[in-house]
């Protein structure tokens, strides 16, 4: 069995891809430092998995610790997932967010190449775009400044990632430019362990659902869409789980020295108005909201253009915003109400 090694493996798309690998007939390999995750979460993981999945306390940025998980496995390719992703932390830390996340990549590549390890996806952003002029936004779209340090973190491993191969390196590689990650695994075992008040959308609206927050605060309703809120691109975790396995085996097919990136997203807009009807119909509850001010920074509307990752990788989304917010709220029941 083909072992992979999965970076932040105990983290909200790291675990589900871990189960994504299983079922296709995989061995993951995860390494995390559990600053962002639980342990608990690879408790629930074994129970999906029916079995033991290997796993390392160890910090992307210790070059040692690494290297020795490299010596114990002959890895077949490495899907990394390992970095800081709150935006506004990193907009009052920016050295905190250049350091971990550029230098767990430096790391990582160093040692991927000193043990002939040549595959990997790197886990981007559809962040790099910034509002795009033209919808839905397809992989030519030039990118945009980032808006936060966080999301520049993105744009500077992806340009890494390019030098890497244009200096000739033997090396395969994948960006993945995810959209905006919901829901769980349908077993209710694993979904996202947000720390502290949520950043986004939907933990924060399965949380005023359960009683754990009194309200939702739509940020802005006057915006140049069908009802005035943001659209955005809601994928299931597990589809974008789907999506690393199929770049793993695309990779496995190309010649050396190769770098190709993708969107994965569903290819369909929604309206925060519409996600939270949304998750009405599924919980069978009212949700307690109001409009209240625009958030800093947000972007108006983005959504993929899946054609690229459709015909190259042969892979689309099959899970719908109502399967996606069922299953967050299936999660959201089994981590408790008030
Ligand atoms: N929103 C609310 N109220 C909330 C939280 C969010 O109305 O309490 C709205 C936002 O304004 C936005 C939408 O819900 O319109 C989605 O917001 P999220 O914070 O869930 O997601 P974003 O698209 O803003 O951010 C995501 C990732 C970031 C990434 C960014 C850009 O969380 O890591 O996409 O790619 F940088």
């Amino acid at each position: 069995m083909k072992k992979i090694l999965i970076t932040g493996g105990a983290g909200y798309i790291g675990s589900h891809t871990a189960v994504a690998l299983v079922n296709s007939g995989y061995e993951p390999v995860i390494i995390d430092n559990f600053s962002n995750s639980e342990k608990s979460t690879v408790a629930g993981l074994n129970k999906i998995c029916g079995r033991e999945i290997s796993c390392y306390e160890v910090d992307c940025l210790d070059r040692s610790a690494v290297e020795r998980v490299f010596l114990d496995n002959d890895f077949s390719g490495v899907i990394h997932f390992a970095a800081f992703k709150a935006v506004g932390e990193s907009t009052r830390l920016p050295l905190k967010y250049y350091s971990n996340n550029i230098d767990s990549l430096l790391i990582l590549l160093e040692t991927m190449s000193k043990f002939g390890v040549k595959d990997i996806v790197f886990s981007s952003s559809c962040t790099v775009y910034g509002q795009p002029e033209i919808l839905p936004v397809k992989e030519s779209t030039p990118r945009q400044l980032a808006e936060s340090p966080y999301g520049n973190t993105k744009k500077i491993c992806e340009d890494i990632l390019v030098d890497y191969i244009k200096s000739g390196a033997d090396s395969r590689i994948v960006s993945l430019r995810y959209f905006n990650p919901v829901g769980a695994h349908p077993s209710g075992e694993i979904g996202e362990l947000p720390l502290g008040v949520p950043n986004n959308l939907v933990p924060f609206i399965t949380q005023t659902g359960a009683g754990l927050r009194k309200k939702l605060t739509v940020f802005g309703d006057k915006y140049n869409t069908p009802d005035g809120t943001c659209v955005r691109d809601y994928i299931h975790v597990m589809d974008l789980a789907e999506a690393h396995v199929k770049s793993l085996e695309y990779l496995f097919q190309q010649k050396n020295n190769f770098y190709d990136l993708f969107n994965v997203g569903t290819g369909n807009g929604n309206t925060v108005l519409e996600v939270i009807k949304t998750f009405e119909k599924v919980s069978g509850q009212p949700l307690n909201y109001e409009i209240g001010l625009r958030r800093e920074g947000d972007i108006e509307k983005v959504w993929a253009d899946t054609e690229k990752i459709n015909n190259v990788l042969g892979w689309e989304a099959k899970y719908s915003l109502e399967d996606s917010l069922r299953d967050s709220w299936n999660w959201q029941l089994k981590l408790g109400k008030k």
